[in-house]
């Protein structure tokens, strides 16, 4: 075919900055991924109420060397580091001579990774009752016990909580190592907030994991959209300690998540566990400014969304969020003479980091509630810092299909910018590379915050390079994109496909990884208005194939779906257009089918299969199964 080029001819404008990133802590994207924190569990606050196979002891084991005896517990009582750090560890010693009795750290995935030569950073808050002070023995070792580090030594002086510190010189190089706090002698040994901190991303106190910061960095992000998603606006929306005590499960406030990490209230995640905060509010600042990326953080608007659609009616607690809202602006940017510019500073940044935007919500699907909200987050914001973007949504779309439940709303009260979502299969990607030509040029304009083709094969990155043609074309319009999500650990995954994937020593980006990062290194300056003839474009290829009964339900997970015959016979097929799987209601004994990631899924296998026989009297395998991808 031919591409007809007119250069002369004024096309978008593209903002170096329109490709960003948008960090969830999902996936142990956070604790187990970014934040470089090695020992897991290392406030003893892990609870039912995060997992319900969590204790206060998850990754911890007590163990003994040389005929040492004692007991391991986690308390809550009086005697508590703060009323932040609730629970610690209480060694009830009772050693003979030569004995000590402790416990050890499983880490994460296989355990501590450790390289040769490179230094750890160790701390720990303890005290004793011991009148002459208690000895901790610091080790690092694989589980048989042999060492992978000349250990360290503390002394514990007296009954006040204190903070020691050490480090540890790695000998070994290991995937699998354990941490080992050993305590000698008798007494009662209290103890919390232990941590080991490798060497961090730009030397950072209290930092990111050198590898995965160094790959997030390589995209050269414009902007860093934190902390979620759906982790943002579902739980309660009290405060760690406001009206109900001590909720579990709160929305992502920030106020949680700020000061010295010891005094950082852990909160149940929404993606099934504990989160420390030990990545908070300053480290995803910080960041976002050593990467040379505009922050965007998101606040929860009371409305919570994410299947768990309830709004929060209680007007003082939503005056509190906004004001929450405009003191997070005050510790980005006011000075160091305001009360959270001064909390920034003692942080360790003296300087504003220059907060431009801020999005309020996310994926609300209760629009009269959320909008009452938004407007007053919006008026709040504007009346205090008329500079700052406020980025409303556009509501949940994981199908891809309507926006129609507040971009109405947006349009018709001059909203700057509208967040939308959305994960679809490729041929959607593909069939819909024209979807922001025909948007409105007065606004709102479009930040798309989230956005993956589903499955995680070459051709769904492709499809994705293909719409971010339409992106840029539409550059006018769509000022900002972010892939989502951006992290997953292996071992801990609740939702694929994502973009860099990791273990504790490891990582590697996907092909979408690798088609971000090309996009993102070469942003042009302008389109170039173009025209294609002739020749064929790029369309999804029908998927044939024989397939037999067991295979069948990996391969329904498409939009288009067509059952023929070996004779040429169409039994039935349903493109799914219209939101439902109507085409199944021509056959019975059809199973059960679920919408799940944006893909029609069939839920139980045995019940198609009995379908399949149903329908045609004969074995599933004398027929094809055309999947239109
Ligand atoms: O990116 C994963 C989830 O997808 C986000 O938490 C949510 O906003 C969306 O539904």
């Amino acid at each position: 075919y031919t591409i007809t080029v007119n250069p002369a001819a004024q096309g978008a404008t593209i903002d170096d900055a329109m490709y960003g990133v948008f960090f969830e802590d999902i996936n142990w994207a956070a604790d187990g991924g970014l934040y470089a924190e090695l020992v897991r569990n290392r406030s003893f606050e892990f609870q039912a109420a995060d997992n319900r196979t969590y204790t206060g002891l998850t990754a911890w084991t007590p163990v003994a060397a040389a005929s040492g005896a004692g007991t391991a517990t986690t308390v809550g009582d009086a005697e508590r580091l703060n009323e932040r750090n609730r629970t610690y560890l209480q060694l009830g010693l009772t050693n003979p001579a030569g004995g000590a009795y402790g416990v050890t750290n499983a880490g994460y995935n296989s355990g501590f990774a450790l390289r040769k030569g490179d230094t750890y950073d160790f701390s720990i808050w303890a005290r004793t009752d011991a009148a002459a002070g208690t000895k901790l023995a610091v080790s690092l070792h694989l589980a048989d016990g042999t060492q992978l580090a000349t250990p360290i030594r503390i002394n514990v002086k007296n009954n006040t909580w204190t903070r020691y510190a050490g480090r540890l010189r790695a000998t070994t190089t290991s995937d699998a190592g354990r941490l080992s706090v050993l305590a000698e002698g008798t007494g009662t040994v209290r103890l919390d907030e232990v941590s080991l901190f490798p060497k961090t991303y730009k030397n950072r106190p209290n930092g990111l994991r050198v590898d995965l910061a160094e790959k997030i960095a390589a995209l050269r992000p414009g902007f860093v959209r934190f902390p979620g998603g759906c982790l943002v606006n579902t739980g309660s929306h009290y405060a760690y300690d406001e009206a109900s005590n001590f909720p579990r499960a709160r929305s992502y406030q920030w106020k949680d998540t700020v000061g010295p990490v010891e005094t950082r209230a852990t909160n149940a995640n929404f993606w099934g566990y504990n989160q420390t905060y030990g990545l908070g509010y300053f480290e995803y600042f910080q960041f976002s400014e050593d990467i040379g990326a505009a922050p965007l953080p998101v606040v929860p608007a009371m409305v919570t969304g994410c299947g768990q659609n309830r709004a929060t009616n209680d007007p003082a607690l939503l005056q509190r969020h906004i004001q929450d809202t405009l003191d997070l602006i005050e510790f980005a940017n006011g000075p160091v003479t305001s009360t959270w510019g001064k909390l920034r500073a003692q942080m360790g940044h003296p300087k504003p980091f220059g907060l431009t935007m801020v999005g309020v919500g996310n994926e609300e699907n209760l629009p009269e509630e959320y909008w009452a909200a938004f407007t007053q987050f919006h008026a709040a914001i504007k009346a205090k810092y008329p500079n700052i973007t406020v980025i409303s949504n556009s509501g949940p779309d994981d199908t891809g299909v309507t926006f129609d439940n507040l971009w109405a709303k947006n349009k018709a009260f001059g909203t700057e910018m509208v967040d939308e979502h959305y994960y679809n299969s490729p041929s959607w990607f593909l069939k819909n590379n024209a979807r922001y030509d025909a948007y409105d040029r007065t606004g709102p304009e479009v930040f798309l915050g989230e956005y993956a083709s589903q499955d995680a094969k070459f051709f769904n990155s492709l499809s994705e390079a293909a719409y971010m043609t339409g992106l840029e074309r539409n550059a006018d319009v769509v000022k900002m994109a972010s892939y989502a999500p951006l992290l997953a650990n292996i071992d801990n995954v609740q939702w694929r496909p994502d973009m860099i994937w990791f273990d504790n020593d490891e990582s590697w980006g996907s092909t979408s990884y690798q088609m971000q990062k090309l996009f993102m290194n070469n942003v042009g300056d302008r389109v170039i208005p173009s025209k294609a003839t002739g020749g064929s474009i790029l369309q999804p290829q029908p998927i044939t194939g024989r397939v037999g009964l067991s295979t069948w339900a990996t391969a329904a997970r498409y939009d288009d779906l067509q059952v023929t015959g070996t004779d040429g016979t169409v039994l039935f097929s349903d493109d799914f257009s219209d939101g439902n799987a109507d085409g199944w209601s021509t056959l019975s004994n059809r199973g059960t089918w679920a919408v799940q990631d944006g893909a029609y899924v069939q839920t139980d296998a045995a019940a198609t299969n009995t379908m399949v026989a149903a329908a045609t009297n004969i074995t599933a395998t004398d027929y094809d199964i055309t999947l239109k991808a």
